[in-house]
C-alpha cells in the first residue's frame, strides 16, 4: 500500500470538520489519514467523534501550562511521537507561538468560516451579517504566525440573504467547509499544493 501522509487534526469543539476530514480518509485513494487528534478541552464533543471512527486522541490543556511556547512544546511532543507530518486545525481555539507556527509551516493547514481576508478572529458570521456582505463562505489556508493570515489554498462562497441569521448562515457554510477542507487536505497530501517562499503554487 502507498504511503498515506499521517496526519493530526487540532480541535476545540464540536468536530464537525474532523468528521468530515475522517470521512474523506476511508476513501483507499485518498492520501492521508487522520492518525491522531489533539484536543485542549476536555468536554469538547469532537472527542467522541474521533473515539467512534477509532483515532487516538490526546487532550492536552492549555490551562496546565504558564505559556503559550510550553503549551505548544506539548504538542509538538505528542505531534513527533506519533510521527505526524501535517496538522489540520478544525475548530482549534488557541493561537500559537511564532516557532510553532513557523516550524510546522507549509505543513498547517486551517479552517476559517469566511472569505479571507474579510472578517478574521471570532463571531465571524456575525461580523459577516453586520457588515451586510452578500457573499460569504469559508477559506483552507496555510497556518502562519498572523492569525487567519496565511496563504490561501482554497475557498467556497456561500450566498448571504437579507433574513439570514447568525445560525442559518453557519449552517449554509458548514456545509461548503465540509466539502472543502478534504479537498483541501488531499492535494496537500498528494503534494499537488505546496507553500513556496510565502505563496501557495499549484503543481
Ligand atoms: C468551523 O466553522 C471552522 O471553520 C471554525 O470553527 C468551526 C469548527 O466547527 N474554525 P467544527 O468543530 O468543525 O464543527
Amino acid at each position: 500500500m502507498t504511503h498515506k501522509v499521517r496526519t493530526a487534526v487540532l480541535i476545540s469543539g464540536r468536530g464537525s470538520n474532523l468528521a468530515a476530514l475522517i470521512e474523506a480518509c476511508r476513501d483507499r485513494a485518498f492520501p492521508a489519514e487522520i492518525s491522531l487528534v489533539i484536543c485542549n478541552v476536555e468536554t469538547a464533543q469532537g472527542l467522541s467523534v474521533a473515539a467512534a471512527a477509532g483515532v487516538p486522541t490526546r487532550i492536552i490543556s492549555h490551562k496546565v501550562f504558564e505559556t503559550r511556547e510550553e503549551f505548544d512544546a506539548a504538542i509538538d511532543s505528542a505531534l513527533t511521537a506519533a510521527k505526524i507530518e501535517l496538522i489540520c486545525e478544525a475548530g482549534f481555539m488557541r493561537i500559537h507561538s511564532d516557532d510553532f507556527a513557523r516550524k510546522w509551516q507549509g505543513r498547517m493547514l486551517n479552517i476559517h468560516p469566511s472569505l479571507l481576508p474579510a472578517f478574521k478572529g471570532i463571531r465571524v458570521h456575525r461580523q459577516a451579517l453586520d457588515a451586510g456582505v452578500r457573499v460569504s463562505g469559508c477559506t483552507v489556508h496555510f497556518v502562519v504566525p498572523e492569525l487567519d493570515s496565511g496563504p490561501i489554498i482554497a475557498q467556497a462562497a456561500v450566498p448571504v440573504y437579507p433574513d439570514d441569521s447568525v445560525e442559518t448562515l453557519q449552517e449554509r457554510i458548514l456545509a461548503e467547509e465540509h466539502k472543502l477542507y478534504p479537498a483541501a487536505l488531499k492535494k496537500v497530501a498528494e503534494g499537488s499544493v505546496v507553500l513556496r517562499d510565502g505563496k501557495v503554487v499549484y503543481l
